[in-house]
């Protein structure tokens, strides 16, 4: 059971399985830059990380979600719970939180885990029993309450769990940080749903309508079979497709597509456009390079582009390539990274420029 004494406190994220020592690295690289003395503990293909060694307030305020890359989700992580008696495992959790905290939400979860994923009915049916037992005890709002803190109670195995917190600023709208996106039947690729879920998760509702709309033009590097390319079209825009590979015909049936056979590292737009996306199987650090081209040329204005991370070190990859988007996009630039729950071995990048 929880030890105080040897406390596990800290901070929790979630991430790809498989990914754990990317985001174990990213973590400590951020913790390491604010002088917190802390240490990463994590398990391969455990999709979670724990940050532990400082106090979770410390750590939730000073790493934020939205700065993360290979996280899905964070929390501030209160305890461990091991060893726990399968007949009892509400009083354990009570007693964790001490009588203290009052939280205006419960979840309980798993990490997205083949050894976790089958727990999430047993988590579904322990959330029915604690529910109740928090609320008795004043430590739960009757009605939902996004002011509050929101609990977490995570699912390791049957007797063995983690609790935790989260803010409503700081913390991924969607259950285990994964949005649940439904594939439409007309698009001519997977791939089509990487982008819908690029535009929703790293761009605000206020950046989708003010730089997303009909009639804006638009170029798609590495285009074929055309997903990327159809959502363009759906929201209206006009697309010049680059590839020498076939485009779909579903594709080029929206009318808004126009299909450029051509090398996208040489391909350039006659006149400055609204939106650039690259989906280009190549090295990082060339497709970066390209991309920091296009800004410093202004040729456009909007980017959402993949880097491919095949490599074992994907978080030194990942910040190097990103610094020398940086460093060579000539521009003040907004930049927003994460790999996305489509994303395989790969990360997406949405770049605004400011001026
Ligand atoms: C992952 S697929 C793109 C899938 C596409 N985003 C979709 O949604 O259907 C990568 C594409 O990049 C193209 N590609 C790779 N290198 C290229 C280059 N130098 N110029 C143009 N296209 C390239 C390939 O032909 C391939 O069609």
């Amino acid at each position: 059971m929880g030890n105080p004494a040897l406390s596990t406190e800290g901070l929790l994220a979630y991430c790809r399985p498989g990914f754990e020592p990317d985001l174990a690295a990213e973590l400590s690289h951020h913790a390491g830059a604010l002088g917190l003395p802390v240490y990463a503990k994590t398990e391969r293909g455990s999709a979670f990380v724990m940050l532990l060694g400082a106090p979770r307030e410390t750590l939730a305020e000073s790493i934020r979600l939205e700065q993360l890359i290979f996280a899905r989700q964070k929390y501030a992580l209160i305890d461990e719970l091991t060893d726990l008696d399968i007949a009892d495992r509400v009083s354990p959790v009570i007693d964790a939180l001490g009588g203290k905290g009052r939280y205006g939400e419960l979840s309980v979860e798993t990490p997205d885990s083949d050894a976790a994923r089958p727990l999430a009915g047993l988590a579904k049916s322990f959330g029915n029993a604690l529910r109740p037992a928090l609320r008795k005890r004043g430590l739960l709002t009757d009605k939902p309450n996004a002011k509050l803190p929101q609990l977490h109670v995570i699912f390791l195995s049957n007797r063995h769990l983690l609790l935790a917190s989260s803010t409503e600023n700081d913390r991924s709208p969607w259950p285990m940080g994964i949005p649940r996106l439904k594939q439409d039947s007309r698009a001519p690729s997977r791939s089509a749903m990487k982008l819908d879920e690029a535009i929703l998760c790293l761009m605000t509702p206020a950046e989708r309508l003010n730089l997303i709309a009909a009639g804006m033009q638009a170029a798609d590097l590495g285009a074929a079979p055309g997903g990327w390319s159809w959502v363009l079209a759906k929201n209206q825009l006009h697309v010049s497709a680059i590839d020498n590979g076939p485009m779909s015909p579903d594709a080029l049936a929206t009318g808004l597509i126009e299909h450029i056979r051509a090398d996208g590292f040489h391909w350039q737009p006659q006149r400055p456009i609204d939106w650039m996306v690259c989906d280009m199987v190549e090295t990082p650090s060339k497709v970066a390079k390209r991309m920091a081209q296009w800004f410093a040329n202004g040729w456009c204005r909007n980017a959402i582009f993949n880097l491919k991370l095949p490599m074992k070190k994907r978080w030194e990859e990942t910040a190097l390539c990103l610094d020398l988007f940086q460093s060579q996009c000539g521009r003040p630039v907004l930049i927003r990274a994460r790999q996305l729950y489509h994303d395989r071995e790969e990360i997406t990048v949405f770049v605004h420029a400011l001026k």
